[in-house]
């Protein structure tokens, strides 16, 4: 199975589904690294692991459409299966989302349905909200919206600050989405309507 992770920014849950494929946990290939932003420390990741990367800025389109039909092209061309979006801060259009419908994955830094947006850290905190924690789901055509994968609990201390708070749900991260993803790679997650289950590791039932 061929992966192509998209990201914008420094790029650390790419380096830990890179960590995971490189141990054997993921079977299957990182072939591609697309980037938004070319100063993404991302890149510099993925280029130290030998992955092929490009930066497609939409600056350098005239419209969305055809930003988007450059990605599909090298998508294409890499035979990929599966996309992760890793701190890609960039909506995907409905036409995009469907050609690739259900094998789209993303994670925030918030327990969905709560804090949807760019924000996710910042709002909890500022909400007063007790636990919070990272969500992996497959992404629909509404942002931060489709069927939840995983999720992480993490306490919010008196004394956070959104340094601190991010610090810790990019822990759990940096776990549950090399583990999700290594569930889609062996066929473990089964969708029904807005729910994921997953299957046993032995007889996938
Ligand atoms: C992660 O915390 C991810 O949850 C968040 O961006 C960060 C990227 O960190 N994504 C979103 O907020 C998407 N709405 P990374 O570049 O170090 O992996």
């Amino acid at each position: 199975m061929k992966i192509a992770v998209f990201c914008s920014g420094r790029g650390t849950n790419l380096q830990a589904i890179i960590e995971a494929v490189k141990c054997g946990e993921i079977k299957a290939e990182i072939a591609l690294v697309i980037s938004d932003n070319r100063d993404a420390y991302a890149l510099v990741r993925a280029k130290e692991a030998g992955i092929e990367t490009l930066v497609i800025e939409p600056k350098d389109f005239p419209t969305r459409k055809d930003f988007e039909k450059e990605i599909i092209k090298h998508l294409e061309r890499k035979k990929i299966d599966l996309i992760c979006l890793a701190g890609f801060m960039r909506m995907l259009s409905p036409d995009f989302v469907q050609r690739y419908r259900n094998r789209i994955l993303n994670i925030h830094p918030a327990l969905l349905p709560s804090f949807k947006g760019t924000q996710g850290v910042k709002d909890a905190l500022e909400y007063g909200v007790k636990i919070t924690g990272p969500t992996v789901h497959f992404v629909d055509e509404k942002v931060d919206h489709g069927p939840i994968i995983l999720q992480a609990a993490v306490e919010v201390r008196d004394d956070d600050t959104e340094e601190t708070l991010a610090e810790r749900i990019h822990q759990e991260e940096h776990r549950i989405y090399p583990q999700a993803i290594k569930l889609f790679v062996e066929g473990r997650l089964k969708i029904e309507g807005r729910r994921v289950k997953i299957l046993n590791e032995t007889n996938n039932k």
